[in-house]
């Protein structure tokens, strides 16, 4: 019933004349996918990667987007700069963000208000630290995330979520399966309760930290896991395309 969504997080990688090479690259591999396909590039390839991604099937999205319209803030980008080279989402609360950049579940939540808003789809990023889920903290992690995070959306299925383990991102260590999945049925359950049961049936949760052509059929196959949100692996066309075409 939820059409999944492969999406490509390449963070701070590719110039524009490398992110045009990749899709080049990858277009005739993931033409026939049965998913919803994204690549979310680096602001400064939209243009370029835009154009070359023109008349396929894989969409653009963006890592990031201001939660107001326009005006004086240095160094950002609004929704409507993003729209008009026909971007269609948006990854927002990334851990790196939270990390390193002072994001917080309120600035995540002006801006995936922002975006929502400006017809935008929000990818937004929810996950605990390796020390919150060794001490029995992931639950109330991810549920003040949510309550926070996305705060007054009034249909959470108009956003995607991506469950994402911060100890399972670039480390090589991929939370299993069955794990994801448990964690993505709380999430959902949470949603259930603070929005509506039935958006949240619809609403896609991905997995993301790590997944990789070896591991992704087994993570896809788990009935609450509706996608990946790929880091490393999505840098490399062949690597990414196995993961798009993971049921075939
Ligand atoms: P990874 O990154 O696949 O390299 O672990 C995932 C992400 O940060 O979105």
């Amino acid at each position: 019933m939820r059409r999944p969504i492969i999406a490509g997080n390449w963070k701070m990688n590719n110039t524009a004349s490398a992110g045009v090479a990749l899709v080049e690259a990858l277009k005739p591999l993931v033409k026939d996918a049965n998913c919803d396909v994204a690549v979310c590039v680096p602001a400064i390839d939209i243009p370029a990667v835009a154009e070359a991604l023109k008349g396929s099937n894989v969409a653009l999205g963006a890592q990031n987007v201001h939660f107001e319209a326009k005006g004086a803030f240095t160094g950002e980008i609004s929704a409507d700069m993003l729209k008009e080279y026909g971007v269609k989402y948006v990854i927002i609360g990334h851990s790196e963000r939270r990390q390193y950049f002072g994001e917080t579940d309120e600035t995540v939540n002006k801006r995936t208000l922002a975006a929502l808003n400006a017809g935008l789809i929000p990818i937004v990023c929810i996950g605990e630290s390796l020390e919150e889920r060794e001490t029995g903290k992931t639950e109330a992690v991810l549920e003040t995330q949510i309550k926070e995070g996305m705060k007054g959306i009034d249909d959470i299925s108009k956003i995607v979520i991506a469950y994402e383990p911060i100890w399972a991102i670039g480390t090589g260590r991929t939370a299993t399966a069955e794990q994801a999945n448990e964690t993505i049925a709380f999430i959902r359950k949470t949603c259930a309760e603070v929005f509506c049961p039935k958006c949240a049936e619809k609403v896609r949760i991905q997995y993301g930290g790590s997944m990789n052509a070896g591991n992704c059929k087994e993570l896809m196959a788990m009935p609450e896991i509706d996608g990946g949100l790929i880091g490393g692996a999505s840098l490399k066309a062949p690597d990414f395309s196995a993961i798009v075409n993971f049921d075939k």
